[in-house]
């Protein structure tokens, strides 16, 4: 098992670029599915999350066929089985996005639930009304979700809570269904507006992403197409934190500054200056961070993918914060780990109460999740010492190529795996 190890007390300096989206791929790739002739897809981020998805298209009957280090041409046409074996969705969150896919193309689909970062309850009851009131009949076959529809037609759906994945999941099942649905009190996060410009780009008929009601008139077919995922905003405001917690200064390129307004502001109210360019963000901290409150909710809200690593600037800040969790159940499991290095951090239900204090000290931490593991990540570039964090197969499902990313900003970063020797460096 390979581990980080940090050796903090730089300031990052110097410029990153950002990768495609993660959650704007995991919903494309499969969508990709509903075409019928082949995909060109660029700014794939080489992250775990997505390599299990281009294997699962490769275990359908899809051709894919890297054609540059991150764009791929995806031939789905030979595709006729509709199962997502436990093997093939080990792991994913996403896997869920191949029901509405599947169901769009096939009318048919088996698919393993799905597993991902352990950050509370991970329903999916709203996915699943959404496919039954398009006609499909849904159950629970050994562990699998089985949906089935003879034909798929437009309708309405209301959703109890706002949810991504399921605005993600309806929108692909309903780019093929017959007439027009509506989704009410939809998610509007960047990503569901890429995937309607993806599904748009085939020729589907999607008006309304980025709002709360989104509206679907279902077509005949949709054919292949070259699109370019956005890049993520979620690494790139992790990157923005990670500057401003080391008093650094930061270039952050490829982001659509527009995406990273929750987390700018944010960042302003803890003392950061924020400069922003068509396609860049820089971010330059001169002091100690300044206490500030956050409050996670959906898009356009503050992130909840971002609130451990912001809640990381705020264990060194001057003051105390209060951080309160308003998307998932259990998102504060990082805070016992951020302790260990000295954090002041004192969890009460969905809100923790964080006391800056003037340095963490390095330790051996663990990623709990992947934004946790960004977290540590964060945390140890401040600390003064050596951090050593393990289980980072979390952190690999989302950043890519982030220790050479921080090293070029000047961190002190490496990937260290185990063998039974002890410690051996490996090439990063
Ligand atoms: N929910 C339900 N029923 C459902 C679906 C969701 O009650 O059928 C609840 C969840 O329990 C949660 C809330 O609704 O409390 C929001 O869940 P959502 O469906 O929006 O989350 P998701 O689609 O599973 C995506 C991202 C997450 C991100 C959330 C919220 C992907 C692949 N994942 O998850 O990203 O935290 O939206 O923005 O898009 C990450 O990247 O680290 C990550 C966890």
């Amino acid at each position: 098992m390979d581990k980080f190890v940090v050796n903090g007390g730089r300031r990052l300096c110097g410029e990153v670029t950002v990768s495609g989206a993660k959650n704007a791929a995991v919903a494309i790739l499969p969508a990709v599915l509903l075409a019928d002739s082949p995909c060109i897809i660029e700014n794939v981020p080489d992250i775990s999350d997505v390599n299990a998805i281009l294997y699962a298209l490769r275990e359908l009957g899809a051709e894919v066929t890297q054609l540059e280090r991150t764009t791929f041409r995806i031939d789905p046409t030979g595709v006729n089985s509709f199962v997502v074996s436990k093997e093939m969705a080990q792991g994913m969150r996403a896997s869920s996005y191949f029901l509405g896919a599947l169901l769009g193309r096939l009318r048919r689909a088996k698919v393993a639930p799905p597993g991902g970062c352990d950050i509370g309850l991970r329903p999916i009851d709203q996915h699943i009304k959404g496919f039954e009131a398009l006609g499909a009949k849904v159950t629970i076959d050994s562990g699998m979700v089985v949906a089935k529809a003879e034909k798929l037609g437009g309708c309405s759906v209301y959703l109890d809570v706002v949810s991504v994945g399921a605005t993600v999941n309806i929108m692909i099942a309903a780019a093929r269904a017959r007439g027009m649905t509506v989704i009410e009190n939809a998610a509007r996060e960047p990503h569901i507006v890429d995937l309607a410009n993806f599904l748009n780009s085939m020729g589907a008929d999607i008006m309304g992403a980025g709002t709360s009601v989104i509206k679907i008139r279902g077509v005949e077919r949709l054919s292949g197409t070259s699109y370019s995922i956005i890049p993520d905003q979620i690494e790139a405001g992790t990157y923005m934190v990670a500057a401003a917690a080391t008093q650094g200064d930061v270039v952050i390129n490829n982001v659509i500054p527009k995406h990273l307004e929750s987390n700018a502001a944010k960042l302003r109210e803890a003392g950061a200056k924020i400069e922003e360019g068509d396609e860049y963000v820089r971010v330059t901290m001169d002091r100690r961070p300044g206490k500030c409150n956050v409050k996670t909710m959906p898009h356009p809200g503050f992130p909840t993918d971002m609130q451990p690593q912001f809640a990381t600037l705020l264990a060194i800040a001057n003051g105390t914060s209060i951080v309160t969790e308003g998307v998932w159940d259990s998102r504060f499991r990082y805070a016992e780990q951020l302790t260990f290095m000295g954090a002041d951090i004192q969890v009460d239900g969905k809100s923790a109460i964080i006391t800056g204090v003037e340095r963490l000290k390095g330790a051996p931490v663990k990623a709990n999740d992947l934004r946790a593991g960004a977290a540590m990540i964060i945390a140890g570039l401040v600390a003064e010492g050596e951090t050593e964090i393990t289980d980072i197969e979390y952190i690999d499902r989302g950043y890519e190529q982030v220790v050479e990313k921080l090293t070029a900003v000047g961190a002190d970063i490496k990937r260290v795996s185990d063998d039974e020797y002890g410690y051996s460096l490996k090439a990063n």
